[in-house]
């Protein structure tokens, strides 16, 4: 049967340390006459060795190398497999088990049972599902849960004090009738907090910049606008 002998300097280095240890264990016991006896029938013995050997390193090698470059730990774990996480919402803990890909929204409302976020494009672009998160207004439906794990969750519900006393800004809203249907309120009075703690409540004009990521079908904003400017100093108070 005829083999494929590669050329020793073509092979791997490993190959190469075989093939050279190889020929100096040989040289080195007087075995390897007959490489120049048979080379020039183009097959030898040390061919037939030095294949077979390399043969069988090459799939012991492999095997190992197949072990080395995929461990146990580095496979990706299963995208449908369940996330147990503990998330903190509005001052207590709540531990949910998601799908790895739900978002902080639908945590929030379909998990958490905390529906007062609302869904409104569900793509980033209204401000309906505006949360806190460590003090800093966030786009829920743009934000996956997980990623919210250790992390102080304010959602609308947690605004008021325990006793029922209404948030500044909540007060200020329903002074100033600042809304109508009320669906984009959630969100407005979240980003209203966090515009006033950002210092961005300095003027209308500043209020109106600052705000203009939450859209309202009702059209309330100079309501809005108006409640800001009147929740911004009791905030300070508070
Ligand atoms: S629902 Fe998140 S921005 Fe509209
Ligand atoms: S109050 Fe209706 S959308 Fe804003």
């Amino acid at each position: 049967m005829r083999t494929f002998l590669p050329c020793a300097t073509a092979l791997p280095a490993p190959f190469r340390d075989i093939e050279t240890c190889m020929h100096s264990k040989r040289a080195s016991v007087g075995t390897d006459m007959t490489f120049s006896k048979n080379k020039a029938a183009g097959w030898s013995r040390r061919n037939f060795l030095t294949t077979t050997v390399a043969s069988t390193m090459t799939v012991t090698l492999l095997d190992r190398a197949r072990g080395q470059t995929a461990p146990a730990a580095d496979v990706p774990p299963d995208a449908n497999t369940p996330l147990n996480i503990k998330l903190h919402i509005n001052g207590r803990d709540q531990r949910l088990t998601l799908d790895a890909r739900t978002t902080l929204l639908d945590a929030l409302r379909e998990h958490a049972g905390l529906t007062g976020t609302k869904k409104g494009c569900d793509h980033g672009q209204c401000g309906a599902c505006t949360v806190l998160i460590d003090n800093r207004r966030v786009l829920s439906c743009l934000s996956f849960a997980a990623m919210a794990e250790g992390r102080e969750v304010t959602t609308i519900e947690g605004l008021a004090k325990p006793d029922g006393t209404l948030h500044p800004m909540q007060q200020a809203f329903i002074d100033h009738d600042a809304f109508q249907c009320g669906y984009c309120t959630p969100g407005q009075i979240m980003a209203a907090v966090a515009c006033v703690h950002e210092g961005h409540a300095e003027n209308d004009a500043q209020i109106r910049e600052f705000m203009s990521g939450n859209l309202c079908r009702c059209a309330a904003y100079p309501n809005i606008v108006d409640a800001i400017k009147q929740a911004k100093p009791q905030m300070k108070d508070a």
